[in-house]
């Protein structure tokens, strides 16, 4: 029996899984971290960070399962997407990692759309700029550290550090490299307009490959530190969102994917790329090949859930504070609440737009209030799959979900009735590291394909749009008539 790892360099922790070739996890190992804010609204980590994490975690799950490193066959990578990795000619860490969550870019942002055109920007990428992304990161930094900008000898996505640490390959995969902005997503490569508004050359991007695709080797020194055979392939795999829509089965248009971690996603599928035309929906390209994929991401989803409890219920468990808010109506009697804790990207991609209790009378109680994040989180997700719908994508009749929040029942009701689809749970842990394995068994020949590899995923429990629907949907055509008149008050709230 020979084995697969698939390693997920995530915002909070790196984490390895190891999987039998007949797609069953064995073991996992998880090393975690923390990030830096070193003003408000920055985020940044460092690439060291994810390499200590890596080696961690992959001897952790070996030791787990007692297994030798010479049994796994290869290594798939995945990780959090569009985080700017700068390298200088020596191979060492420029500064710091800036990463997805930071959003220091806005005036980048509308720069770029001003000077490329925004249908233009649309035409050549397919996406809008938004501040995670990692060309205004980019320009960030050759106007604000133009010293560090001149150093660069390449540029690289955060799990494509761990990969340079394993192989030396400057490397990286099409679904990660669609969330750059630096790529002409319809035509899967890099693109010539881009690199040059944000001042680079084709000689200092990471070489584009598909996901299954073996990008290198394991050297020596990585051998050592690991444990892992010098020789052993490494594929491309997929940032997060597209290893992890491998990982539960979304790998085609029937099924979609939908992630409620920290951010929530809804991800679907498709046979070409399709560009919402103001590029509010990410339209990048899927971790299988000749696959495209639209994908909605609400910054606060279960992170919302978090906040809340952590503002106003600290000692309150999370499974206690869901079941209170079980005891109220659909619609928490007029109580809605708006998601955009963190700044939005979809729907509405704006870094200024916050949150918002509206409606609150005396009659609400904490049960209401939960509720209403419960619900605003669900209608937020349903307007990123209502804009999909909008620029023509299909959508499936079943997602499967993965992250924290989909073990909440009730929670699980709520998206099923606002996305109108069935809400699936998968068996898989660690969907996006997992998926990533599953690429790196199609690239050693163990599955043919990934339609062959997604068919270990087991779905668990599947839920569909019940008694409540209307109730919900009521509830959520109120919702969006929110957004737009508080959205010219946000910028002044600090
Ligand atoms: C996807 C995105 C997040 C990060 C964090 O566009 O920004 O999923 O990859 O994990």
């Amino acid at each position: 029996m020979s084995y697969l790892i698939g390693i997920d360099a995530s915002t909070t922790a790196t984490k390895a899984i190891l999987v039998d070739g007949t797609g069953d996890p064995i073991a996992t190992g998880t090393r975690e971290y923390g990030y830096e804010t070193p003003r408000p609204g920055w985020a940044e980590q460092h690439p060291g960070q994810w390499w200590e994490g890596a080696v961690g975690a992959i001897a952790d799950a070996l030791s787990k399962a007692e297994i030798d490193g010479s049994e796994v066959a290869a290594v798939g990578l995945s990780g959090q997407m569009h985080g700017l990795v700068m390298l200088d000619a020596a191979g060492d860490v420029i500064r710091p990692a800036i990463l997805w969550n930071d959003q220091r870019t806005a005036d980048q942002c509308d720069r770029i759309r001003r000077e490329i055109g925004p249908e233009q920007l649309v035409s050549l990428t397919g996406n809008d700029a938004m501040t995670g992304f990692t060309a205004p990161k980019l320009l960030w930094v050759r106007e604000n550290e133009p010293e560090e900008f001149d150093r660069i000898a390449s540029i690289m996505l955060p799990k494509d550090y761990v990969r340079f640490m394993l192989t030396s390959a400057v490397a990286t995969d099409m679904a990660d490299g669609s969330g750059t902005l630096l790529m002409d997503v319809a035509n899967r490569r890099w693109s010539g307009e881009m690199m040059d508004l944000v001042g680079l050359s084709p000689g200092q991007m990471p070489e584009l490959f598909e996901g299954q695709s073996v990008t290198g080797t394991v050297g020596t020194e990585a051998a050592r530190l690991t444990g892992l055979a010098p020789g052993t392939p490494v594929v491309a795999g997929g940032g997060d969102q597209a290893a992890n829509a491998v990982g539960v089965g979304a790998v085609d248009s029937s099924t979609g994917a939908l992630s409620l971690g920290t951010s929530g996603v809804v991800f679907v599928a498709s046979d070409r790329p399709v560009v919402e035309p103001k590029g509010r929906v990410h339209a990048f390209c899927h971790a299988v090949p000749g696959k495209w994929h639209a994908m909605g991401v609400m910054l606060s989803a279960a992170g919302s859930l978090r906040w809340f409890r952590e503002a106003l219920a600290p000692d309150v468990p999370f499974d206690e504070l869901v079941s209170e808010a079980s005891s109220v109506g659909p619609g928490a009697d007029g109580l809605r609440f708006l998601p955009y804790l963190t700044g939005e990207r979809t729907p509405h991609s704006n870094p200024h737009a916050k949150g918002a209790f509206i409606g609150l009378t005396i009659r609400h109680s904490r049960a209401h209030m939960t509720r209403a994040v419960l619900e605003g989180v669900a209608f937020g997700l349903a307007d990123g799959a209502s804009l999909m719908r909008d620029a023509g994508i299909i959508m499936p009749a079943v997602f499967n979900s993965s992250g924290g929040g989909t073990r909440s029942k009730l929670w699980r009701q709520i998206i099923s009735d606002a996305l109108d689809a069935k809400l699936a749970t998968v068996k898989t842990v660690e969907g996006a590291a997992f998926g990533a394995a599953l690429l790196a068994g199609i690239g050693v020949g163990i599955w043919p394909d990934v339609t062959e590899a997604a068919r270990v995923v087991t779905k668990m429990e599947t839920t569909e749009p019940g008694a409540d629907a209307e109730a919900h949907l009521a509830a959520y055509a109120s919702f969006r008539d929110l957004y737009q008149p508080l959205e010219p008050l946000f910028p002044d709230l600090g």
